[in-house]
């Protein structure tokens, strides 16, 4: 028997018993630990992976985030926005390959203000009512969120990053703060989205602590979404010298995450996918039951680099992989369920 498996109720485990979990597992426990987290997975979705269609609307960012490639200060960065029309299409697209979510994603691009977006969200909810509409464009106004929300968006994604605060201020330049970081994420809830927060593994300056602090504020604010991945040095920004994150780590969390939570949607995100070859498979192995094909337009996709190495596939080959795991791609929306 692995230590994990003398653990009944991993979901309540202390903050100091996860601690020696996570500072001692073996292999063993990680398999596990996998294994009761695809047990959880299924008595909530069966064997439903759920694909949602990735579109990258802008790489234009106001932020400076220290990690991120898209930060302003990072001038060699290949800036592009899509027109309306481009999204709509990438919508169409996703939705003929039986996609049933649409993920707008971008910087904090001013551009993109309110009235834009709203005429955006709004034809796409008229053309397509069946569709869920996920947005993860940073941070705005409750104003903002609240009018996105009645133009017909029903997910926001928006990473706490870390739940530390002095572990937030080495990542971010002053003028971000985590407190405002988690004003727009209860903004958001109180408004009616389904919420997805998340983090990266590794990043800079990580203890485990600090993985304890994310975990922590996971099981209070109980997030519909959780989005983990490793962190990926990019070479134009101040990290580009400092080590990537572990994938084996950010997989291990992920079962935690499925165990903490047992009906959230987790994605085998982009980052995970990018750092290991099989990582989103891996991902779905550790308790993972979303996946997110890149649906932007092909002569952007190159541009939205956020880290080195970005995976940028899409739809090609991957239902058959996910099928090869003995899973199945899920029909419809693709809610979160209450548990
Ligand atoms: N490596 C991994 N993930 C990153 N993100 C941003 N930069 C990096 C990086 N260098 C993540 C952040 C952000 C999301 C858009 O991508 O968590 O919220």
């Amino acid at each position: 028997m692995t230590n994990l498996q003398r653990i009944d109720s991993l979901e309540s485990l202390p903050r100091d018993e996860l601690r020696v979990l996570l500072e001692t597992h073996t292999q063993d426990d990680a398999e596990a630990l996998f294994a009761r987290a695809r047990t959880i997975r299924e008595r909530a979705y069966g064997s439903a992976i759920y694909l949602r269609a990735l579109i990258e609307i802008s790489s234009y960012c106001k932020n400076d985030c220290y990690y991120c490639g898209l930060r302003k200060s990072n001038g060699k960065a290949q800036r592009y926005r899509l027109s309306k029309d481009e999204i709509l299409a990438c919508c169409e697209e996703g939705y003929a390959q039986g996609l049933r979510t649409f993920v707008l994603q971008g910087g904090e691009d001013p551009w993109f203000n309110d009235e834009r977006l709203c005429d955006i969200v709004g034809a796409i909810r008229k053309r397509w009512p069946d569709c869920a509409i996920t947005l993860s464009l940073g941070e705005r106004g409750r104003e903002s969120y609240a009018a996105l929300f009645a133009a017909g968006a029903n997910r926001y994604l928006l990473r706490h990053e870390t739940a530390n605060e002095s572990h937030y201020k080495l990542l971010h330049p002053s003028e971000m703060q985590l407190s405002a970081r988690l004003l727009c994420l209860r903004d958001l809830r109180e408004i009616g989205y389904q919420v997805g927060c998340g983090f990266m593994v590794g990043s800079p300056g990580q203890s485990v602590d600090y993985l304890l602090d994310d975990l922590d504020f996971l099981r209070a604010f109980r997030p519909e979404m959780v989005g983990i991945g490793p962190f990926l040095p990019h070479g134009d920004t101040p990290f580009a010298n400092e080590p990537p994150g572990s994938p084996e780590l950010t997989l291990f969390l992920l079962g935690l995450v499925r165990v903490l939570l047992p009906g959230a949607l987790l994605p085998a995100t982009t980052a995970l996918g990018s750092s290991m070859q099989d990582g989103r498979e891996r991902g779905l192995l550790a308790g993972a039951n979303v996946i997110m094909p890149n649906l932007s337009p092909a002569h952007v996709r190159g541009k939205y680099a956020i880290y080195d190495g970005k995976d940028t596939r899409g739809m090609e080959g991957l239902c058959g992989r996910i099928e090869a795991l003995g899973l199945e791609i899920g029909t419809g929306r693709g809610d979160a369920v209450r548990l």
